[in-house]
Parts: structure tokens; sequence; C-alpha cells
């Protein structure tokens, strides 16, 4: 992926950095991520997006990858921002993120994340259901300010990776339901509120999608309910937000489609869907994965190893579900190379295994590799979303550092953390408070 080769040492090498050496300098395990390839990918997304001739807006879902260096980069390429909460909004407004350009999505804001969001002067605000409708509304009130909001509807699709699910019932924690009339009411809510601006809809149909047929339904699904919001409640919208979802290229047998191919179905399908009506609606979409997940690489040092005779050969880096949980969590796979070794022939297949205790603490099974040593590096690939930001300190494990590369220079962006780091909100003997009544 990106500016990945096998440079002449014989070594990995990203971004014009040897890979060895970046584990050398930096420890491990560590994050690299192909900077060149991140805005690559983002500005694939606003050409394609200019090429369709729709209005439109990009946010990048920061849940994918959110640090203070990556908001900066966002800022930089022209990209709207996804967050989900007051951290990751917290982290965009450090970052000098633009806070007009900032949408908040989530099914349970708390009303501290609301008012922290209406006081920075975000954008725009995903309302998600019932309760949050008329919370947003009072709050935008008291303080005399009008919000922008879409509403996040369940259309009853799903996409999975390769095929899609129709449900005429949707059961799904997020979102108002449109079959059951949950919708409608919404933006009748939302349209009679006094203090809420409704400007459209959004909905968002799964991730690491292959396929644009998910997305041609839920078009044709959104544009009748548009249809009906205006002719049943005279409610004139102008976004549609399509969400993210497109996929990526984990393994050599993922065959995503190029992002230029995403955006032409869908803008494709906005214009067949809306031709005839008296407005095209603003296409948004909301890229999390696609922007920043094959520009990550994982460097690991491979430590101990176990053979159980005749059934496999263990080898264990010193990281694991601790920085990729995806593995344990959803039984992601992944594929890695010896980044010392990178030109050498595979010799044998292993399995990898992280340094926690917990036996489903696998980061790759059936491995080919060169036969691995003790003090090799793992290159694990494609591990730039939804890593970094699902790292816990489950056994107490420290979160890695992650590293910028770009022109054979590497910029610590997020500093390894340490074990003071660890203990640092812990109270040794505090002060007792009295609680009862
Ligand atoms: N917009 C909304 C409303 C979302 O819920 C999501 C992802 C995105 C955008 C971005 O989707 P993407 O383009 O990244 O597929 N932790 C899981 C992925 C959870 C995605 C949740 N929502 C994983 O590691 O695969």
């Amino acid at each position: 992926h990106g500016t990945s080769r096998i440079n002449e040492y014989g070594h990995l090498e990203i971004g014009g950095c040897d890979t060895v050496e970046l584990a050398r300098r930096f420890g491990t395990p560590l994050y690299v991520m192909d900077e060149d390839l991140i805005r690559k990918r983002m500005r694939e997304f606003r050409s394609a997006m200019a090429e369709t001739g729709l209005p439109h807006q990009v946010a990048y879902a920061s849940k994918a990858f959110c640090t203070l260096a990556m908001c900066r980069l966002v800022a930089e390429e022209g990209l709207h921002l996804d967050v989900v909460s007051d951290g990751e909004l917290h982290t965009a407004l450090q970052a000098g993120f633009p806070p007009e350009h900032i949408h908040f999505h989530g099914n349970n804001k708390t009303p501290f994340e609301l008012e922290m969001a209406l006081e920075a002067g975000i954008g725009l605000f995903i309302v998600d259901n019932f309760v949050e409708l008329s919370m947003l509304n009072d709050l935008a009130g008291k303080k005399g300010i009008n919000a922008r909001v879409l509403l996040r509807v369940t259309p009853g699709i799903e996409a999975y990776t390769h095929e899609y699910i129709q449900t005429g019932q949707e059961d799904s924690k997020f979102g108002f339901d449109l079959a059951s009339g949950q919708a409608i009411e919404a933006a009748k809510l939302a349209r009679d509120a006094a203090h809420l601006s409704l400007e459209g809809f959004h909905c968002h149909i799964g991730s690491q999608i292959f396929e644009t047929e998910g997305f041609r339904l839920v078009v044709d699904k959104m544009a009748a309910f548009i249809r009906e919001c205006r002719e049943t409640l005279a409610v004139e919208t102008r976004i549609l937000n399509l969400g993210g979802g497109f996929g990526i290229r984990y393994q050599k047998e993922d065959r995503p489609l190029p992002i230029r191919q995403y955006v032409q179905a869908i803008a494709d399908a906005v214009k067949t869907a809306f031709a005839g009506e008296p407005v095209i609606p603003e296409v948004w979409l909301e890229p999390g994965r696609s922007i920043v997940g094959e520009a990550g690489t994982t460097l690991y040092t491979v430590g101990t190893m176990k053979e159980v005779p005749g059934v496999r050969k263990y080898v264990a880096v010193d990281g694991g579900m601790t920085d990729n949980l995806r593995p344990a969590l959803y039984q992601a796979k992944y594929e890695a190379l010896l980044a010392n070794r990178a030109a050498e022939e595979p010799t044998e297949v292993v399995s990898i295994a992280g340094k926690c205790c917990e036996s489903g603490d696998m980061l790759i099974w059936d491995l080919p590799l060169p036969s691995p040593r003790t003090g090799d590096i793992l290159a694990v690939s494609c591990t730039g979303a939804y890593n970094y930001s699902m790292a816990n300190n489950y056994n107490r494990i420290r979160r890695p550092a992650v590293v910028f590369v770009r022109d054979g220079q590497a910029k610590v962006v997020v500093r390894r953390e340490t074990l003071d780091d660890l203990i640092h909100n812990d109270c040794l003997s505090p002060e007792p408070v009295q609680v009862k009544r």
C-alpha cells in the first residue's frame, strides 16, 4: 500500500523510512502512519466528489483514528470532521479544527456533550433519537442558539462485506426507524422545534462494504422519504448524508472498489432518484476506514516462541489485543511480514500471538513467514483504522507511540505511554467521602 517498498537492505520501507530503524529509534509496538497515503485518500474523495458535479461535503469519521496531528491534517486537506464524543470534539478543537466544519454523531450524547458542542459552535448535530431531539432543542433555546440538525434514519438496509441484507423490521440502537413511521414523526417534531433547523437526513448502512448495490438501495429509500417529508410535512431539506463504510484491502483476496467507483455509483443513484425533484440534495459522506486504514502499519518485536508438536508454532510479539482489538473482537484478518527480512521467501506457517493473558489474544493465524527469530521485527499492515482508536490498557500494557512518516522523516504524533501514565489517575490513599444519607 502507498509508499511501502522493500529497500536495498531487504527491509520494509514506508514513507522513505526504514521500518527497522523506526523500531530501533522509537521502540515497539509502534504504529507507523504513511502521511502521503492519508492525504492521497482524502484528495481522492474530494476530487471524485467534485467530478460528480453534485454539491457535496466529505467529513472524516474521526472514530477511525483521532489525534491532534490527524485532526490538523484533516483540516489542511479541507475535509470536514465527524465526532462522536466530547473526547473527539476536544481533540479537534485543541488541534484548531474549525468548529463550523465539525458535526456530532452518537446515540447517547450527554447534556454535557451537547452543551460543549453548542458552545464551541459546531456546524451541525446528527440527532439520533427523540430524547436527544427535545434535549438539544431545550439546550439550544437556553443559549439562544438555533442548532442545525440532520436526523439519523435507520433505513432498513444493512450492508455487509459482500452482501447486503434488507430487513423489513430494523433492529438497531441507532437512528429513527423508517418503516414504523418514527422517522417522519421525528421530522415533524424537528420542523416544529423552535430552536432547531432541520437541514436533512443521515443514514449509514455498514462498514467495510465492497459493493455499490446497498448504496443504490438506500438512496432510493431516502429519496422516497424526503419526498414524503415534503408532501406531507412541507419540510424542505437540502442535505443527504450517506455515512461511510467504504471497504479497504486487509488481505490480498479483499476486493474493495476504487474510491471513485463508490462515489460515482452514489452520485448516479442520487441523480436518478432525484430526477424531476425540485431539489437535488447536497451529498455528504463520512469515510473513516478508507482514509486511514491502509496507511497504518504496526511494528512489533518477536519475542518468545512455542511449538505444539505436529499442530502449530506460536510466535509471540510485544503487543496484541491491547493495540489491535479487531482480531479478538471481530475475527478480523491481517497480513504481515518480517520487516527486517522482507525480501526472504516464507519457509513455514506460524501463528502470531499477543502478550495478553487471554487465549483469544491471537493477531494472525497461519501466517507464512521466513522462520522467525527472537528480535525480528514483524510488520502487520492495514492497521491505521480502529487500532490506535480502540487501543486499551488491558493487563496494564502501555499504548504504543504513533509516528507519521513522509519523505524519509518520522514525526512522533503520539508518544508512547509511560509506566507512570498507567497509574496517573490512580489514588493510593484517597480521602473517604461521606455519601451515606
Ligand atoms: N459514519 C457513521 C455514522 C458510522 O457509524 C461510521 C462507523 C462511519 C461513518 C465510518 O465508517 P467507516 O468508513 O470507517 O467504515 N470498530 C469497527 C468499525 C465500527 C464502525 C462504526 N461506525 C471496526 O474496527 O471495524
